[in-house]
């Protein structure tokens, strides 16, 4: 192996230029020539690739977003897409790929390298925590800090104006960003998409602490299916509870933007490097990532969503405390 390629695919996430980073400095450190792969699968199809070195990497630390940009790609999903996409990485001479992303970026990795002698090695890449293999994915610190501050913010007018307010957060279909901001944020419900929502029960509960004189509430809402959940619900709640004025706020890609926090650049940094030497030792299809504090690498076809859950005795905890 002399030259490897590196991509971002799928949602953006804060880190992700972190991590290209690390993988740059550590493949030159190691005598590895880099190329960037621009858009994901789609600029590795069309040969859109250049070439990168310790200092075209410098001060993008602190960046959110991603300098290689990224993209959803349906022409890589087919035959023709993939050998496109081969003839273009062995025009220009690239043995291996790194790709930062999340499920769906690792289900492209994982056919391709199975079709084709590339050998891919994968770091998990979104915002929304939900692949199995890693404690945390890159950008899901930033992401949750995000949503955190917006909830704040909206606390304190809901507080103003005694109102209740139901805020929708990203994370495609898990509950973990719902989860950790809405028990960050002090929220008095939290609704995930793994477990069923009862209405009544809602209801009750917001009467409840209407009843114990809570003056606003907070209900997180995570997206189902795309955004507007909260709107839905909000307008079914709306017409069974008159204590409070209801607002909705849906907070949006406001989440997938902005400066990474410190545990994601460290994050990245240590998944970064070791995608590099993942591929320096043989490795091949599998997703770097970090379980309790140590190096774990994953083979594509398990580092799955809908393989990891949002955790149950966390719901009950946010049930508890907001009595
Ligand atoms: O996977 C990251 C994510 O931001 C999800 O949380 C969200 O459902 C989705 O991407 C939105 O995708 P897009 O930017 O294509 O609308």
């Amino acid at each position: 192996m002399k030259k490897i390629g590196i991509l971002t695919s799928g949602g953006d996430a804060p880190g992700m230029n972190a991590c290209i980073r690390a993988i740059v400095r550590t493949a030159q450190y190691n005598n590895l020539e880099v190329m960037g792969i621009m858009r994901g699968y789609s600029g590795m199809m069309e040969g859109d690739f250049m070439e990168m070195g310790p200092r075209s990497v410098s001060n993008i630390i602190h960046r959110g977003g991603t300098i290689l940009k990224s993209a959803r790609s349906k022409e890589f999903r087919t035959k023709e897409g993939m050998e496109k996409a081969y003839k273009a990485l062995k025009a220009a001479n690239i043995d291996a790929v790194i790709v930062i992303g999340g499920d769906g970026t690792f289900r492209g990795a994982n056919e391709f390298s199975n079709l084709f002698d590339i050998q891919m090695v994968g770091a998990p890449g979104t915002i929304d925590n939900d692949l199995f293999g890693t404690d945390f994915t890159i950008g899901y610190d930033t992401g949750i800090n995000t949503a955190l501050d917006a909830i704040d913010k909206i606390r304190d007018t809901a507080h103003s104006h005694n109102r209740l307010f139901f805020i929708e957060v990203m994370g495609g279909d898990a509950g973990f960003l719902a989860l950790w901001s809405g028990i960050g944020g002090g929220a008095e419900a939290i609704l995930l998409p793994e477990f069923d929502t009862s209405i009544d029960g809602l209801i009750d509960s917001l009467k409840g602490g209407y009843e114990r004189q809570k003056s606003s509430s907070i209900v997180v809402v995570a997206e189902k299916g795309g955004a507007g959940r909260a709107i839905h619900i909000a307008n079914v709640v709306k017409d069974r509870l008159d204590q409070y004025e209801i607002r909705v706020t849906i907070l949006g890609h406001i989440q997938r933007g902005g400066t990474p926090t410190c545990s994601d650049r460290v994050l990245a940094s240590q998944l970064g490097y070791e995608s590099v030497m993942a591929l320096l030792s043989g490795e091949n299809r599998v997703m770097v990532g970090i379980v309790n504090k140590e190096l774990k690498l994953t083979p594509f076809e398990e580092a799955k969503k809908h393989h990891v859950k949002a955790d149950k005795n966390l719901l009950e905890l946010a049930r508890v405390l907001s009595f």
